[in-house]
C-alpha cells in the first residue's frame, strides 16, 4: 500500500506576511482618500497588493479576486495565481478596498482585507453577485438558525438578544443603507432596536458583528457574495455565527444563477463557505472606522492598523506598524 502524502500544513506566521500585503494596499489607498477617484485608488491598491502577494511564499489561487482597469498583469483576477508557487497552495480572497465610495469621499470605515485557506476549501458561485447575509458572535453561535433567514425581524433579534442576555432595545444591527432593506430596517426600528445605517462597507459590519467588542451585535441584509466569502473568512477565524443565501437583485442575475444551477434556496453556514479550519485573515484600516484606524502620514512616517487573524487558534492580533516611506519600494 502506498503511503499517502500527508496534506501540507500552512506555516502558522503566514497571517503575519498576509499583512504586508493589506498593509501596501492600504498605504496606497489612503494617498486617494477624499479626491473622489475611486478607480483610480483602486489601481493603485491592486497594484500594491499583487506586488506584495507575489513577494510571499505561498502557491495561491485567486477565489474572489479585484479586477483594475489596467487589464495588464497588476491585476487580481479570480483564477489569477499568485505568490512565488514556493509555498502551500492555497485559496486566496481578496479586496483592496472594500469602501472605495466611502474613500473616495473622505468618509470612515473603508478596508484593505485579504484572506487565505488551503486550496479548493472555499465556496465559489460565480456568476452570483448578491446575498442575504446574517452575522453575530460566538454568543450567538449555534442558536443563529436558517429560520433567522425568513422569520420576522422582531423574532430574530429578540433571539439574539437572549442570547446576548440583552434587551432587543440594547442591540445594534448594522445594515447597508440600500433601498432595498426599506421594510427590513422599518422592522428593526420597529422593535426599537438601535440601528448603524453604513453607505457602504459590509466585510466590516460582519467582522465586528462577529467580534466579542458588542460595538455591533448583528449584520443583517444583502451585499455582495464576495463580499460575503471574505467575510466568511474572518468570521470563522473569529468563532462567529454567520448564515448565507443567494439573492439575484435583477431579472438577469436571477438567469444567470439558475442557468449556472445554483440553489437559491440553499442555506450556507461560514463552516460551509469555508471548510477548513485552516483560514488566515488580514485587514488594514484605510480611512478611520470602527473596526481600524486608517493609515495616518507623519512625514517621513505612516502608521497602519491591522488585524490579523488564525482559525486554527481563534488568535486575534491588532498591529500598529509605522513604515518608514522611502523605505517601501
Ligand atoms: P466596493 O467598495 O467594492 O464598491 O463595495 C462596497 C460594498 O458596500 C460592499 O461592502 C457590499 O458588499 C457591496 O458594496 C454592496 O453592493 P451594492 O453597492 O451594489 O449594494
Amino acid at each position: 500500500m502506498h503511503n499517502l502524502p500527508e496534506t501540507p500544513h500552512i506555516p502558522r506566521n503566514l497571517g503575519l506576511d498576509l499583512v504586508r500585503s493589506t498593509e501596501t494596499a492600504a498605504l496606497a489607498a489612503a494617498r486617494f482618500m477624499g479626491l473622489g477617484k475611486p478607480e483610480e485608488a483602486d489601481d493603485a491598491a491592486i497594484q500594491a497588493m499583487h506586488a506584495t502577494l507575489d513577494s510571499l511564499d505561498l502557491d495561491g489561487t485567486i477565489v474572489v479576486g479585484e479586477e483594475g482597469r489596467l487589464g495588464d498583469v497588476s491585476d487580481l483576477g479570480s483564477g489569477q495565481r499568485v505568490g512565488t508557487g514556493k509555498g502551500p497552495a492555497v485559496d486566496v480572497v481578496l479586496d483592496p478596498i472594500d469602501g472605495r465610495r466611502l474613500l473616495a469621499s473622505g468618509q470612515s470605515g473603508a478596508i484593505s482585507v485579504a484572506a487565505l485557506a488551503p486550496l479548493k476549501t472555499m465556496w465559489t458561485c460565480s456568476p452570483a453577485n448578491y446575498m442575504e447575509k446574517i452575522v453575530a458572535n460566538q454568543q450567538v453561535g449555534e442558536a443563529l438558525i436558517p429560520e433567522c433567514l425568513d422569520a420576522p425581524a422582531a423574532w430574530t433579534l429578540s433571539l439574539i438578544a437572549r442570547q446576548k442576555s440583552k434587551k432587543v432595545q440594547d442591540l445594534v444591527v448594522f445594515i447597508l443603507d440600500r433601498p432595498r432593506h426599506r421594510d427590513l430596517i422599518d422592522e428593526i426600528r420597529a422593535v426599537g432596536a438601535r440601528v448603524i445605517l453604513q453607505q457602504d462597507g459590509d466585510i466590516a459590519g460582519a467582522l465586528l458583528a462577529a467580534s466579542s467588542n458588542d460595538k455591533v451585535d448583528v449584520l443583517m441584509g444583502i451585499g455582495g457574495v464576495e463580499e460575503g466569502i471574505i467575510a466568511a473568512c474572518g468570521v470563522k477565524a473569529l468563532g462567529g455565527a454567520m448564515l448565507v443565501r443567494l439573492a439575484p437583485q435583477s431579472a438577469i442575475e436571477q438567469k444567470q444563477v439558475q442557468e449556472a444551477g445554483l440553489d437559491l434556496t440553499q442555506i450556507l453556514s461560514s463552516d460551509e463557505l469555508i471548510t477548513s479550519e485552516e483560514v488566515f485573515f488580514a485587514a488594514t484600516g484605510i480611512t478611520d472606522g470602527p473596526l481600524l484606524d486608517g493609515v495616518h502620514f507623519r512625514g517621513r512616517l505612516a502608521e497602519t492598523h491591522s488585524l490579523i487573524l488564525r482559525g486554527q487558534t481563534h488568535t486575534r492580533r491588532f498591529v500598529r506598524a509605522e513604515h518608514l516611506l522611502q523605505e517601501k519600494t
